[in-house]
């Protein structure tokens, strides 16, 4: 029972969504939350959905409920995101959303009757792509981030997350914990494309995730001069580029130093931005994650002491700005024990990325479900997953679902 589940070589709910947020500039897709890309992605779960017979609601945060019989309490959750980072794959989150409606979709079909209700979810903003902080719709509905500091977020434009959730049709003082909404989940499971190599060699196409890294975001702020870039010598500059550039080696020493660690530079902000303008200041953000919560600490702090030591004497100023934390997040390993018990012996994985599904783990019972990605790569439109992973996906959260319902 897999052919009514494809269309063109991959999941049918993948195909339809093929064409939207397509990044022709940088490749991959741009699905950011609350774009007109993300509402079409919106439109076409509730579409879906509706289809399924649930019914679909937004709760005060954003995110997308689509229920099996009545909402909550001690409801089984699953399902994922559908924004993407700028030029991602196809599968990060939208596997997840898809195959919990397949999954949903094949019990309705076998004349199965949960005996709990069911939600398929869709969580918001999960790469923090367009406000900075990554799981912003689980972190709102959990209270890991307060609705002040979250109305407050900007993105590259200054619109604010109390702005852009308005616009959106939300009411952005109803932002925040919610925990009616959080009272309803008995259990959530979140099946994702695996992001790394961990599957490859273990011939299995799923896995259940055992942890993630305990992770979190920094901005190092650079401070020089602003000038004239053909009327200032090169020895009296006070170039922030310049600083920043020596500032970025030094986060790649600190976490070459540190065991298991990992710290990307992945967006960097010049102000004002001109050729022919010696800048002001760089804003660049640092993504850096280790293997509990004292070895990322100490690595930030290391990382920080490098970089005020490289940018000493450029007359350049640094600070480094925390932006959002996520602790280790080590998933109920009896509930683990218990999901790969039902899935014959699949593999335990740990993962280095986060997800939903680990800011919720402190709250309410979860796991995760990963799909085997044979590029090993993500955040990238070279993320991959077979067609043929992707049924075994659907085919062990279904049967997960059945054993727990
Ligand atoms: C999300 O995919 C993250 O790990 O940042
Ligand atoms: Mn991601
Ligand atoms: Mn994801």
């Amino acid at each position: 029972m897999t052919g009514g589940l494809l269309a063109h070589g991959r999941l049918a709910g993948l195909d339809e969504i093929s064409g939207v947020g397509v990044d022709a500039a940088r490749g991959g897709f741009s699905r950011h939350v609350w774009t007109t890309a993300e509402f079409e992605l919106r439109e076409w779960f509730t579409a879906r959905a509706a289809r399924l017979g649930l019914d679909v609601e937004t709760d005060r945060n954003g995110n997308l409920w689509a229920w099996w019989g009545a909402p909550g309490p001690d409801a089984v959750v699953t399902g994922s995101h559908l924004d993407s980072v700028p030029g991602g794959g196809a599968f990060d989150g939208p596997l997840g959303v898809v195959a919990a409606l397949d999954a949903v979709a094949r019990l309705q079909a076998s004349g199965f009757r949960p005996r709990r209700p069911l939600a398929v979810v869709v969580f918001a903003e999960e790469e923090g792509s367009r406000f900075g902080v990554a799981c912003l719709g689980s972190r709102l509905l959990s209270g890991a981030i307060s609705g002040d500091a979250a109305r407050a977020l900007t993105d590259a434009d200054g619109v604010t997350v109390a702005e852009a959730a308005s616009a959106a049709g939300l009411a952005p003082e109803h932002l925040g914990r919610d925990d009616e909404a959080l009272a309803r989940i008995g259990l959530f499971i979140e099946l994702h494309v695996e992001q790394g190599r961990g599957l490859i060699d273990l011939g299995s196409p799923v896995a259940i995730a055992s942890s993630i890294l305990a992770h979190g975001r920094w901005r190092l702020r650079v401070n020089g001069q602003g000038n004239h870039a053909g009327a200032t010598g090169m020895r009296e500059r006070r170039d922030p580029v310049v600083a920043a550039a020596r500032a970025v080696l030094a986060v790649e020493q600190a976490a070459l130093a540190t065991e298991d660690a990992r710290a990307t530079v992945g967006r960097m902000r010049i102000v004002p931005g001109g050729t022919n303008v010696i800048a002001s200041a760089v804003d660049a953000w640092v993504d850096a994650r280790a293997s509990s919560d004292a070895q990322t600490r100490a690595l930030v702090a290391d990382m920080e002491a490098r970089v005020q030591e490289v940018v000493a004497g450029s007359g350049c100023t640094v600070e480094l700005i925390e932006e959002s934390w996520s602790g280790l997040v080590e998933f109920d390993s009896a509930l683990a024990a218990q999901l790969v018990g039902t899935l014959g012996g699949v593999p335990l994985l740990p993962t280095g990325a986060g997800h939903d599904a680990g800011v919720l783990s402190g709250r309410v019972p979860t796991a995760m479900v990963f799909v085997r990605n044979p590029t090993g790569v993500s955040h990238s439109p070279e993320e991959f997953a077979e067609a043929e992973d992707c049924i075994a996906g659907v085919e062990a959260l279904e049967s997960l679902l059945r054993s727990v319902l």
